[in-house]
């Protein structure tokens, strides 16, 4: 018998070292169990290391639609699978349940198929939080498309960027979107950004906002009318356990954003195992993740893990602060939540204003609560366990990543004793290694490191789109024989790990990851702009954010600072987004730099977080004298 649901800490300590002692029987197990296959596989994982090549369940034959539909359609025909919160309190929340998600989905494949869509073939989706969202995304997986979700608060730049490096053949969007009290014109944002991508052929356009928008003959196409004409019934594609199944993009610290290639049958063990255990997800439970598709979160916690447990999930359209700040509590007495996941920066915003707006609801639904997406800091923690949970929820705080495709660390619900700040204990399947910078494993306890995984797990990214070297530079070349994360972390007495933060130069806003290099790129486009380096700063509600030093092309005094400051804000929110605008910009005649060029952003980092008195020997610098002028004239 597989231990699909750890139910007490023993039976969990248990578990974790059948895992390491035979991962491969640990996985067989769960995957026999739980799933269905049109074929089992021939091997449970093979790997390579040093080709950084990662095989799990090769030969086996499945598609995912038919474990997060069909199997469940006799048994659970008309429970809701989706459960849809429309950004408007006023409109009425939708429940499609499991018939009714496989007709919608069977038909969005048909008309994939109708438009030229095949097995293998790239399709971005660029759409607000509305059904169609995930049902193309099912629809995708139905046919064996590659799906590839852009975040719909992308600017045009960066979503044309993305859909050039996949080559996507189509774009599924929306007239538009709500988004609180805004209304934000995507199908514009979408034309801006095809002036520049020649790999589409067609944009199907779904209506929300019901505006007036010019569709591009021959191009364009509005969804709804496809879909009523379409046949209500898709036969699966029968894929491999190792085909693509979506690519998603994340930013790293250096160069263009990495498309991460995730494949079919790893990651729906893997992320259907760790659901059914973090949550401690019951049958008639109703969940919801907060977290918007486009991010790996809503793939991984929105989509696949819940409905391939046949679990209702929630999709929300708004924002915590529309119509006012007691949104999500008024969403989790409505629909009865029962566990309810979300970020820390949500979490701090939600934490200054009134607690009247929490209190106002009925929040006795909650059996779980979960956060993810960036450290939370020991107060949010508090607040989140004393106001929402009214301490008898229990909190998990879980880590991972877009590369990991599931929850990696993480406290088990009612089994594994939390301590706020600490992400506690790996799950089953993950063995982790604390390593110092001289490529040694630091053991025992009461020690720190940097974070790595040194056995693969199913759910894995198998390579960056493209670019398989990059791949392996990036994650498996720092130390020997696993994987390294980009974050330190520290375990502490008992074994419990904390997650320190980046130890690379990406920075985390609002829980959005950002590679510095992108956005200095995007600033130094601006005419009068020479050169410019980001740093992170704490943040009350942001966690951090960014504080831009920004080098003119002309020396002397800079006049109009203040719209020189909008206008590079500006630039970054065409190029990137408005999540990546800079909370600070300070004017100055140089950086600090090492004597091969390299901008020392340690010394820029303390300076920006008012560390001054440590900033280390600044002498060997190329140029030490530009240090105190910058520390003079910060902002
Ligand atoms: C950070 C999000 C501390 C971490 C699923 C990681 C966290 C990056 C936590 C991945 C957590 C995520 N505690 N830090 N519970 N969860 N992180 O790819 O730095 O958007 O490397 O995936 O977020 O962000 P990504």
């Amino acid at each position: 018998m597989s231990n699909y649901h750890v139910k007490t800490l023993e039976e969990y300590f248990q578990v974790y070292r059948k895992s390491v002692r035979n991962p491969e029987l640990f996985w067989e197990e769960i995957a026999e169990e739980h799933f269905v296959w049109r074929k089992k596989w021939d091997t449970v994982l093979d790997y390579d290391f040093e080709k950084t090549e990662f095989k799990w369940f090769e030969g086996a034959k499945l598609n995912i639609t038919e474990n997060c539909i069909d199997r469940h359609l006799h048994i659970r025909g008309d429970k809701t699978a989706i459960l849809f919160e429309p950004n408007n309190p006023k409109e009425e929340a939708q429940h499609i349940s499991y018939k009714e998600l496989h007709k919608r989905v069977c038909k969005f494949a048909n008309v994939l198929k109708d438009h030229g869509i095949k097995k293998g073939d790239r399709v971005c989706i660029y759409l607000p939080m509305i059904p169609e969202l995930a049902i193309s995304v099912l629809a995708c997986a139905r046919i064996g498309a590659v799906h590839s979700v852009v975040f719909a608060g992308f600017s045009s730049t960066a979503l044309a960027t993305r859909i050039n490096d996949c080559e996507a053949k189509m774009v599924i969007t929306s007239d538009g979107s709500y988004r609180g009290a805004k209304t934000i014109d995507l199908k514009s944002i979408v034309d801006e950004a095809l002036e520049d991508c020649p790999s589409i052929e067609n944009v199907l356009v779904a209506k929300r906002i019901n505006s007036d928008i010019q569709l591009k003959e021959g191009r364009d196409k509005w969804l709804a009318p496809l879909l009523e004409e379409a046949y209500q019934d898709c036969v699966p594609e029968i894929m491999d356990a190792e085909d693509p199944l979506f690519i998603l993009y994340t930013s790293g610290s250096t160069g263009s954003p990495k498309g991460m290639l995730h494949t079919t049958a790893g990651y729906m063990v893997y992320t259907a195992y760790t659901f059914k255990n973090v949550f401690n997800y019951k049958e008639n439970d109703v969940y919801w993740c907060t977290a918007d598709i486009g991010w790996i979160t809503g793939h991984s916690y929105i989509v696949y893990g819940p409905l391939a447990n046949g679990a209702t999930t929630v999709m929300f359209e708004g924002v915590p602060s529309y119509p006012d700040f007691g949104r999500f509590w008024e969403i989790v007495e409505k629909h009865n939540i029962n566990q309810f996941y979300t970020a820390p920066t949500a979490i701090r915003a939600l934490a200054k204003e009134n607690l009247e707006f929490v209190d106002s609801h009925n929040l006795s639904s909650v059996k779980v609560l979960g956060t993810v997406g960036e450290p939370i800091n020991e107060e949010a923690w508090h607040w989140y366990n004393d106001n929402v949970g009214k301490k008898k929820s229990p909190i998990v705080d879980t880590w991972w990543q877009t590369e990991t495709g599931g929850i990696m660390i993480s406290p088990l619900p009612y089994i594994t004793p939390t301590k706020p700040t600490y992400a506690t204990l790996p799950l089953p399947g993950i063995q982790i290694a604390l390593m110092d910078e001289n490529g040694k494993e630091v053991k025992g306890n009461q020690v720190d490191g940097r974070l790595c995984i040194k056995y693969p797990w199913p759910s894995m990214a198998r390579t960056i789109w493209g670019n398989h070297q990059r791949y392996k530079e990036t994650y498996f070349s720092a130390f020997d024989d696993m994987y390294f994360t980009g974050d330190g972390a520290l375990r502490d007495e008992v074994g419990y790990y904390r997650i320190t933060g980046r130890v690379d130069d990406v920075i985390i806003v609002s829980g959005h990851n950002l590679g510095t290099a992108p956005i200095e790129d995007a600033i130094n486009e601006h005419p009068a702009v020479a050169e410019s380096a980001i740093v992170g700063f704490p943040h009350e509600v942001k966690g951090n954010a960014l504080y831009g030093y920004v080098i003119l092309k002309e020396t002397g005094e800079v006049r109009n600072q203040d719209n020189l400051r909008k206008e590079i804000n500006q630039i970054i929110t065409e190029h990137i987004g408005p999540i990546a605008k800079l909370d600070k910009i300070q004017f100055t005649e140089g950086v600090p730099k090492t004597r091969s060029g390299k901008i020392m952003r340690r010394i820029l980092r303390k300076i920006a977080h008012n560390e001054l008195d440590n900033l280390g020997d600044v002498s060997t610098l190329l140029n030490p004298e530009v240090v105190q002028n910058i520390i003079d004239n910060r902002l």
